[in-house]
C-alpha cells in the first residue's frame, strides 16, 4: 500500500544566507524560531510544531558560494501521517517494491521515515510523538544545550513488531532522552565539514 493520508507538513532548506531567509520567512510567512542552534533553525507560524526548517550552510559546510545551486536549495519536504503503525506498514509494503528509506529517526517532536525518489529529492514522511500539536511544540520549546538535537534513530522492523504485537504507539514514540544522537543522514550529510 501507499503512505496512508500524507499531509504537506514542512520544507526544509539549505543556505548561505541565513539572516536575510530568516527574514524573508518572517516577513512573508510571519514565522517565527521555535528553536535555534548554531546550525539550524525551525520556524512555525500556526498550529504545527515547525513549518519551515533552515540549514546554516556557512556553519555545516563553510567555504562554498551562496549561488551555488547544488548545495543551497530544498533539502527536503515533509509530510505527516497520523499513525506510526500505518507508514510503518506502508514501509514494508514498499520495501517488497524496492523502495526503502536512507533514515529512520525519532526527533523527539516526530518520528520519521525518510526517503529518495528517483531524482534523490528528499522527502520525510513524520508521525508526531504526542496526540496534541501543543505538546511537539512545547517539545522545542523546553530543548536546551543538553537535549539530543537531532533525535535518535530506531530499527523499522523492530518498532513494526512491537506495533503489530499491540505496544502502544505513544509509550513506542516517546524518545529515549539517553539515546545516541544519530548522525545526520542523506544530502547534508555529505557536505558537513
Ligand atoms: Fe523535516
Amino acid at each position: 500500500m501507499p503512505v496512508p493520508g500524507p499531509v504537506p507538513a514542512h520544507v526544509v532548506y539549505r543556505t548561505r544566507r541565513m539572516v536575510e531567509m530568516l527574514t524573508w520567512y518572517e516577513t512573508v510567512f510571519g514565522a517565527k524560531p521555535v528553536y535555534r542552534n548554531e546550525a539550524l533553525a525551525f520556524l512555525a507560524y500556526d498550529e504545527d510544531h515547525h513549518r519551515f526548517a533552515i540549514a546554516d550552510l556557512d556553519i555545516i559546510a563553510p567555504g562554498g558560494r551562496a549561488d551555488d545551486r547544488g548545495t543551497i536549495g530544498v533539502d527536503h519536504v515533509a509530510y505527516d501521517v497520523s499513525s506510526m503503525r500505518d507508514l510503518l506498514e506502508a514501509w514494508s509494503d514498499l520495501k517488497q517494491a524496492g523502495i526503502t528509506p536512507y533514515w529512520c529517526v525519532n526527533h523527539g517532536m516526530s518520528a520519521s521515515l525518510y526517503y529518495a525518489d528517483p531524482d534523490s529529492n528528499q522527502l520525510e514522511f513524520s508521525v508526531d510523538c504526542f496526540a496534541a500539536k501543543s505538546d511537539c511544540s512545547a517539545y522545542f520549546a523546553a530543548m536546551t544545550a543538553d537535549t539530543n538535537p537531532v533525535g535518535v534513530e530506531f530499527d523499522p522492523a523492530d518498532w513494526l513488531e512491537r506495533l503489530r504485537a499491540g505496544e502502544d504507539e505513544r509509550a513506542l514514540l516517546a524518545i529515549d532522552p539517553e539515546g545516541d544522537v544519530s548522525p545526520i543522514r542523506g544530502a547534508l550529510q555529505t557536505m558537513i565539514a
